[in-house]
């Protein structure tokens, strides 16, 4: 269960992970909503935020053949994914990023991501696509990782900052709700 941290203790009933994808499947099903919004732009993956609550929040992405997010993680948030247009790979690190799992995620394909789960989106087709996200807590921040001959780490960290982001990489996968670090600026993905 996806679950909005702090919000049991007020008697509101926390958002499942099976309403959470419910919610992001039906916006996926109802592109009279969203396409007329839909932007492709050459020179950058596009997205805008389709509507934003205090629970949650519904990202549109579209993704031209070839557009990645990069390596990145949503920070506290938890995240689904549905394809509503097209087809995209999902690739996620394994062991630190010593072995990436790759999935094919089809059109109505749906991915669950918890809180500080590294992952990266590309969409290795012919044609573009289209998806919808959405994130609980609502997003603050991504956070960008780079995957070298050493494994994954923070993008853009020196050189002791890349040992304690990948100290903490290992302690997250192993802990996930005890750290949290710095975000940069925000874009969904
Ligand atoms: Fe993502």
């Amino acid at each position: 269960m996806l679950r909005s941290p702090g919000r049991d203790a007020g008697g509101a009933v926390p958002l499942s992970g099976a309403r959470l994808r419910m919610i992001a499947q039906a916006v996926a099903a109802s592109p009279a909503a969203w396409q007329h919004l839909v932007r492709i732009d050459p020179a950058r993956r596009w997205h805008t935020r389709l509507r934003g609550t205090a629970e949650y929040d519904i990202w549109l992405e579209s993704w031209l053949p070839g557009q990645g997010s990069g390596w990145h993680d949503h920070g506290g948030s938890a995240a689904v994914v549905v394809v509503a247009r097209g087809e995209l790979e999902e690739r996620v690190p394994v062991l630190g990023g010593v072995v990436t799992k790759i999935r094919h995620v089809p059109e109505g394909g749906t991915r669950i991501l918890r809180r500080r789960q590294v992952h990266e989106l590309v969409n290795v087709s012919l044609a573009s696509a289209v998806s919808v996200h959405v994130y609980v807590p609502p997003l603050a921040a991504t956070r960008g990782y780079e995957l070298g001959a050493r494994g994954l780490r923070r993008a853009g960290a020196g050189r002791g900052q890349q040992a304690a982001a990948a100290r903490s990489f290992r302690l997250e996968a192993a802990a996930p709700r005890r750290y949290r670090r710095g975000g940069r600026p925000l874009t969904a993905g």
